[in-house]
């Protein structure tokens, strides 16, 4: 059986750097591999709206913006279906169903929903008035684990490709899938995680060199940022703050241009931008060394960053100026996923015998019972 990734992100916002080394670039490589039978990326409104229910707006504005970053970065539908997840309304019945599967305890100690309990401000506890905690946890939201275990088995994924904060949604799916297997027969197929697999990348820092990107703290480059707006983001980069003097030795873990360089640069890089170094090593010993100033190397991350997104940057402009055929082609693809989720929706019912009509042992079964007993 041929190899099938799904996954997606939600059009809560642009993307940035840190969607790119955690995932797009990776994801462009094995649409390019020719290792799999067949590539889903989706576009998960409905998810995103799980936790901006009174933001549907936000939502429906950044599903264009996300079609374009996936599509400036190399995505080809071509060869990936590109898809919009409400458009697929199989993939709700199939959640119904698997909520059957999953017990309230074990959502609420998924460590990713836990810790969105706190970062989105919904809170058990909070009271009618309290303006800083919203009102409870929607259900949906809640739930959301179990609609992505439908959006990766709609699919009969077996790899997904995500950022580490996505293993606990992986580990739900994959306990789903065996538990729907052991109730109702072979049906579904466990998914595996594909994890990026450079250190920097499991989760890229802001550029103030706090744990993630996110736009809420505004430490963000985004792909559609210009090459100016680059240049400014990284100038005020956090580094070492021990390091004040070129001739002090300066501190590379935890230093965010070093990070960001783990993250980006390459030999190659080295050869065409700052070829005094062979390689990141010897440019890291430098600096620790001290002589080695924070300019000189927020310049050549510059110039790095650059060279990426120059070609990122051109495919945008040129997708920007043929919105429509964005549109279209994310319609297309709805078509096909929803074609696909069907298929599994029908296996879903067969293995579960609410295939009433197409059952005919049943009903043969019940007429003969009815027969018998009227006798
Ligand atoms: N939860 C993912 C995120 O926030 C988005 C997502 C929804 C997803 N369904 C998915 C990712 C299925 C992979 C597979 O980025």
């Amino acid at each position: 059986m041929g190899k099938i990734i799904l996954t997606g992100d939600r059009p809560t916002g642009k993307l940035h750097l840190g969607h790119f080394v955690g995932s797009l670039r990776r994801r462009v490589e094995l649409q390019n591999s020719g290792e799999f039978e067949r590539i889903f990326i989706m576009i998960a409104d409905a998810q995103a709206l799980t936790d901006n229910a009174d933001n549907p707006d936000k939502v429906r504005q950044n599903i264009i913006e996300v079609a374009l970053d996936y599509l400036s970065c190399g995505l080809d539908p071509e060869k990936s279906t590109i898809f919009i997840q409400s458009q697929v309304p199989e993939l709700c019945e199939l959640a119904f169903y698997y909520m059957n599967l999953v017990t309230v305890q074990r959502l609420q100690r998924n460590p990713t929903v836990k810790s969105e309990i706190q970062l989105r401000g919904f809170s058990e506890s909070a009271t009618e008035g309290d303006t800083t905690q919203r009102q409870g946890i929607p259900v949906g939201f809640f739930t959301y684990p179990i609609s992505q275990a439908s959006d990766i088995t709609a699919f009969k994924a077996t790899t997904v490709p995500v950022g580490a904060d996505q293993e606990p949604m992986i580990e739900q799916t994959r306990e789903i899938v065996h538990k729907f297997n052991s109730v109702y027969g072979e049906t579904l197929v466990e998914p595996e995680i594909l994890l990026p697999d450079n250190a920097a990348c499991l989760r890229l820092p802001g550029t103030d060199g706090k744990a993630k990107m996110s736009k809420s703290l505004g430490n963000c480059i985004y792909l559609s940022d210009s090459a100016e707006d680059v240049r400014k983001k990284v100038m005020t980069m956090y580094t070492d703050p021990n390091h004040l003097r070129v001739e002090d030795p300066g501190q590379v873990e935890g230093n965010t241009v070093f990070t960001y360089l783990d993250a980006f640069s390459t030999p190659e890089h080295f050869e065409k931008y700052l070829p005094d170094y062979a390689s990141l090593d010897e440019l890291k010993a430098h600096y620790r060394r001290g002589g080695l100033g924070d300019v000189k190397v927020k310049k050549f991350l510059i110039a790095v960053l650059n060279e990426i997104l120059d070609p990122i940057r051109e495919r945008r402009h040129y997708f920007e100026q043929r919105i429509e055929e964005v549109y279209r082609m994310l319609e297309e693809g709805s078509a096909v996923a929803r074609a696909t989720a069907a298929e599994t929706l029908n296996d879903v019912r067969n293995a579960m015998r609410i295939n009433y009509f197409a059952d005919k042992e049943l009903i043969n079964e019940q007429a003969e019972r009815f027969r018998n007993s009227s006798n």
